[in-house]
């Protein structure tokens, strides 16, 4: 069965699909196509998000949500990954993971059948991204030649899969970000092989949002970048601030969207997130329907 651990698992048709599916979950959020499954989510970083979505979401389908903090497992005393995976694909129907490092759960996926899902590593934020363009599409009407401008850390997470995403999706993806900061050439790369001229990449931020239908930003400091803290934020600040004056440079119906959690008075001020641009919590709740349809997507059940 198909994994999900970069956001260019599934193709823009498949993505469509999985949105159409989220809409009817919104209207109608309770139905027993999980029934029997039990479904592993397996974290090594914190979360409050991702974890309630998808073990709400499980549950309202009728399915069996098991929560292990890795810290707490036999990982933490040194079993392998690979160990791991053998064991939980006799005990439960998917993985859902949050990890440090990517290649870990490229591990994982491989010594399993089972599916296994990115709930954030280093290099992907996938089910955040799927949401948020959905959140998108719902607020705007359409991704297609949507301008989405990412200011500030250029290559975590969230932005590299904020530019494959819209690379497939066809939104026109602008990262604002300090030079060492900017997105890896290889994503760069990737994303116009997928569709060419996908994305554009500037330091200068104001001159990003002047003609943004989006503004997108996350924290300078992601979990795992803590030893960075200091150099990572004279690198981004004041300039990568989204507040107020920079919020004043960009069309007045902008969108202002952060996956959450945001740091007051680094990336964003909190008038900002709290502000009539803001859908910041509409897009937290998209996680909920959307991530509900990519489960019974990779479980290949329609409804
Ligand atoms: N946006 C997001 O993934 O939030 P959590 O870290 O709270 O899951
Ligand atoms: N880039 C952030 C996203 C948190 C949801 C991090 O990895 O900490």
């Amino acid at each position: 069965m198909a994994d999900f651990l970069s956001v260019t698992d599934l193709s823009k048709d498949e993505i469509l699909e999985v949105w159409g599916m989220a809409e009817r979950l919104k209207k109608n959020p309770y139905n027993t196509l999980l029934k029997n499954k039990n479904i592993l989510l397996l974290f090594e970083k914190p979360s409050t998000r991702t974890r309630v979505s998808f073990e709400a979401g499980i549950n309202q389908m009728g399915g069996y949500p098991i929560y292990m903090d890795a810290s707490t497992s036999q990982l933490s005393r040194g079993e392998s990954i690979e160990d791991t995976g053998h064991t939980l694909d006799r005990y439960v129907d998917m993985v859902i993971a949050r990890v440090y490092r990517h290649e870990d759960l490229v591990k994982l996926a491989m010594s399993m059948e089972k599916p296994v899902v990115n709930a954030l590593s280093d290099l992907e934020h996938p089910c955040q991204i799927l949401a948020d363009y959905f959140t998108i599409k719902e607020k705007l009407g359409k991704v297609e030649g949507v301008n989405v401008v990412f200011v500030g850390d250029g290559r975590n997470n969230v932005a590299t899969s904020l530019i494959l995403g819209g690379a497939i999706l066809g939104a026109n993806v602008t990262v604002a970000s300090p030079k060492e900061y900017s997105p890896r050439p290889a994503i760069i790369e990737m994303a116009n092989e997928i569709r060419n001229n996908s994305v554009r990449v500037v330091e200068d931020p104001i001159e990003a949002v002047k003609d943004a239908d989006v503004i997108y930003t996350d924290v300078f400091v992601s979990m795992g970048d803590e030893k960075e803290k200091e150099a990572r934020l004279k690198a981004f600040l004041p300039k990568y601030q989204v507040n107020a004056k920079l919020l004043s440079k960009a069309p007045e119906d902008v969108l202002f969207m952060h996956c959450l959690p945001a740091h007051y008075e680094e990336e964003v001020t909190k008038d900002v997130i709290y502000g009539k641009n803001s859908v910041v919590f509409d897009q937290a709740e998209n996680r909920l329907h959307v991530q509900k349809a990519l489960l019974l997507k990779l479980f290949s059940i329609t409804m």
